[in-house]
């Protein structure tokens, strides 16, 4: 292949953070140079996500102001890949006719094959699961799920280069994969559909991934899954499930935190909170999502459980771990919510008291239940209303919470400069704002030299908004650690 540099947009969560990051790995080795505008590439990539039409429209406009380019450059591929090639399939090439490769998420391990195809064929390709049914399809899903698991492992022999652009990969926290998929169907979700059945991947596996980042240098460790909780891997006939893999992770020498998202509430296995009680390295945090505190919509949503049990989970865990910190996602307007469906959400939030929620306007997503049966009958300018009076609810709470810090000192992880230091270094004014995260996964903002990036600080809170905390380094309680051997 003659192409020499790429360039690689992400859209949507972190499991396609993670993909592009294996991307990147694969592309590297392929010995292609990353490079920041799509102008100066001869790949350009955009990994999509198709769980809202917002999303899906960010990238079709993406696409369309890469027509001159394609038209200057006619050799440039252009590449969709992840969950919206695979929702769209080959009409995304009706859409875009300039587009020159899909790839869908289970087939991303083919990409360099498929580059090399395109290039030398100089025709469309698609790489897609599919139309098999999700029955018929085992024995090919075998064979992607061997490969998809040596493209996961992938990261550990790109990690071994030592090429100049390693920085695409954030080592210092890192994302690893426990499962692909879901199988719970939430008549809203486009995911089941995108990401094929749920599969656990080897707790073995996982482990040794995780292993080689934290010696190349990673401190904190996020693992991956639609709904981690249902983990389930049958070793040498044997059950492990999720408790036992956090416990085994967290065994790990050399790992300060981990961390895992995202939790589903129904079928929870108690066994979880014991292992986040008893394992001070796991990060005091739970993303679990309600999506609406209305039985109702919770029943049209298909979501399997009720609020009054969703409530009962979370007290568990607050007697399990007091201090937890709780995140939530909410959909707001989903099909026939009423306003006192939507006060019942409200309602929910207050009683949590959530660290943070994130909101979402619903959107009908093509080929789900909700969409082939029911009518978004919700205005756009109610959802919009309703969005901002959640949010508006959660403000307060999470301002109330942050203000009982202030003269108080938490551990933060560094990570970078802030937004706002990257802003004023790019515009040539020197800035010394940090950013870090406490384990609650509270942002915290404060000074100090760039040699403390990758170091566990203690940070002195003196003041706050709802989003964030500022404050001054106190203490270093461990200087950035570098690579082992
Ligand atoms: N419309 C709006 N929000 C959605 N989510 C998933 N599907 C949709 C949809 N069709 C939200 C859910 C989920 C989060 C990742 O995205 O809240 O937890
Ligand atoms: Fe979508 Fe529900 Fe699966 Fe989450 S649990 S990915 S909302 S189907």
């Amino acid at each position: 292949m003659k192409a020499a540099t790429y360039f690689l947009e992400t859209f949507g969560c972190q499991m396609n953070v993670l993909d592009s990051q294996l991307v990147a790995g694969q592309l590297r080795e392929l010995g292609l140079r990353r490079v920041h505008s799509s102008d100066e590439a001869d790949i350009v990539l955009f990994n999509t996500c198709s769980v809202r039409q917002h999303a899906e429209d960010k990238v079709l406009s993406r696409l369309g102001e890469l027509k001159p380019l394609k038209r200057r450059r006619p050799e440039t591929i252009l590449g969709v890949i992840g969950c919206m090639a695979e929702r769209e399939k080959e009409g995304l090439f009706r859409k875009a006719p300039h587009l020159d490769l899909l790839c869908g998420p289970g087939e991303l391990y083919r990409l360099p094959a498929l580059l090399a195809e395109v290039s030398q064929r100089r025709e469309q390709v698609a790489a897609l699961a599919g139309s098999q049914s999700r029955r018929t399809k085992v024995a090919q899903r075998a064979f992607d799920d061997d490969a998809l698991e040596a493209f996961d492992l992938s990261r550990l022999a790109a990690l071994r280069l030592t090429m100049p652009h390693t920085a695409d990969v954030n080592i210092l926290q890192s994302y690893v994969r426990v499962q692909r998929g879901c199988d719970k169907f939430c008549t809203y979700c486009v995911v089941p559909f995108v990401r094929g059945p749920e599969r656990s991947r080897p707790p073995r596996n996982i482990v040794e991934e995780a292993q080689a980042l934290v010696d190349q240098g990673c401190r904190e460790i996020t693992l991956l899954g639609q709904t981690v909780n249902s983990y389930l891997h049958q070793e040498s006939g044997r059950p492990v499930r999720f408790a036992e893999l956090l416990e085994r992770v967290h065994a790990l020498e050399g790992l300060d935190r981990l961390r895992f998202v995202t939790s589903f509430p129904a079928d929870w296995d108690e066994d979880i909170f014991r292992v986040l009680r008893d394992c001070p390295r796991i990060c005091p945090y739970l993303h679990i999502p309600a999506q609406s505190g209305s039985d109702r919509m919770l029943k049209a949503m298909k979501r399997g459980y009720t609020v009054a049990e969703y409530l009962k989970l979370m007290d568990t865990a607050r007697k399990y771990v007091p201090e937890i910190a709780l995140a939530g996602d909410f959909i707001v307007g989903f099909c026939g919510e009423t306003e006192e469906d939507f006060q019942a959400s409200v309602e929910l939030v207050r009683r949590v008291e959530y660290k943070s929620i994130f909101v979402f306007k619903y959107s009908p997503r093509p080929g789900t239940t909700a969409d082939r049966g029911r009518q978004d009958d919700v205005p756009y300018d109610v959802k919009a209303r309703r969005n901002n009076e959640l949010l508006a609810v959660q403000s307060e709470i999470s301002l109330q919470q942050k203000q009982a810090l202030v003269g108080h000192s938490v551990a933060v992880l560094v990570e970078g400069h802030s937004k706002a230091a990257r802003k004023a270094r790019s515009a040539g004014v020197g800035s010394r704002q940090l950013v870090g995260r406490t384990p609650h996964d509270l942002i915290t903002v404060f000074d100090g030299e760039a040699s403390a990036i990758g170091s566990l600080v203690n940070v002195r809170v003196e003041s706050v908004s709802p989003l964030t905390l500022f404050g001054r380094i106190e203490a270093v309680v461990s200087p950035p650690r570098p690579a082992r051997g």
